[in-house]
C-alpha cells in the first residue's frame, strides 16, 4: 500500500513512519511528502529517505489573488494523481475544507491530533491540556489518530491514548511524553487503517 504525508513543521512524526516502513512495522510504502512551507525540516528528513517531495505555499496562493479553497484543491489534486491508499496528516497546520476532502470520498485521510476525542479541538492542544492540568480540571490529557472530516478534529476515531500528567511536569515534559506516544500511535493508527483496507 502507498502512503502520502502531509507536514508544515519538523517531521518527528514524519520520521517515525519512515523508520517503521523501513523497519517493516508499517507495511507500506511512502511515495510522497507535501508541505505548506519550504523550511519545513521533515521535507529534509524525506529528502534524506529518497522520498520525492511537493511545497504548497497558501502565501502564493493569496499573493497570486487566489482563495483558501482553490490552494486545498490544488493539494487535493496533487495528491489524487499519485493515488495513495493513505494520507496522513502529520502535522499538517492548515484546516483542511470541505472542498479538499471531497475529492477524497474513500475517508482515507488521517490526522494525529495531541489530544483525546473532543478534548481539545484545533491549535495549541498541548498548552491548553498543561493549563487546564494546572487549573484542576483535568488529571490527564492523551492522543489520538482520526479520520479527517469538514468538522476539524472530529473525525471517527481509529486510535486513541491516554497520557498522565504529573504535579511535577513543566509544559515541556508533558510535550515530550505526547510526542514520543505520537510517534508510536501515528504507525499503529496508519497500519491499523491499511489493515482495515485490506479486509
Ligand atoms: C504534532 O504534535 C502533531 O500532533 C501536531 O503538530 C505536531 C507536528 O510535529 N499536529 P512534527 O512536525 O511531526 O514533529
Amino acid at each position: 500500500p502507498t502512503i502520502v504525508v502531509l507536514i508544515s513543521g519538523s517531521g518527528s512524526n514524519l520520521q517515525a513512519l519512515i523508520d517503521a516502513t523501513q523497519s517493516g512495522a508499517l507495511k507500506a510504502k511512502i511515495i510522497n511528502v507535501i508541505s505548506n512551507r519550504k523550511a519545513a525540516y521533515g521535507l529534509e528528513r524525506a529528502a534524506q529517505a529518497g522520498i520525492p517531495t511537493q511545497t504548497f505555499s497558501l502565501k502564493q496562493f493569496r499573493d497570486a489573488g487566489k482563495t483558501r479553497v482553490d490552494f486545498d484543491i490544488h493539494v487535493a489534486t496533487a495528491i489524487q494523481a499519485l493515488r495513495p491508499d493513505l494520507v496522513v496528516l502529520a502535522g499538517w497546520m492548515h484546516i483542511l475544507s470541505p472542498e479538499f476532502l471531497s475529492h477524497f470520498p474513500g475517508e482515507n485521510v488521517i490526522n494525529l491530533h495531541p489530544a483525546l476525542p473532543g478534548q481539545f479541538d484545533g491549535a495549541h492542544a498541548i498548552e491548553r491540556a498543561f493549563e487546564a492540568f494546572q487549573q484542576g480540571k483535568i488529571t490527564h490529557t492523551g492522543v489520538m489518530v482520526h479520520k479527517v472530516i469538514a468538522d476539524v478534529d472530529r473525525g471517527q476515531v481509529i486510535l486513541q491514548r491516554e497520557i498522565p500528567i504529573l504535579k511535577t511536569d513543566k509544559l515541556e515534559d508533558l510535550e515530550a511524553r505526547i510526542h514520543s506516544v505520537e510517534h508510536e500511535i501515528i504507525v499503529e493508527g496508519a497500519q491499523a487503517f491499511l489493515n482495515a483496507l485490506q479486509k
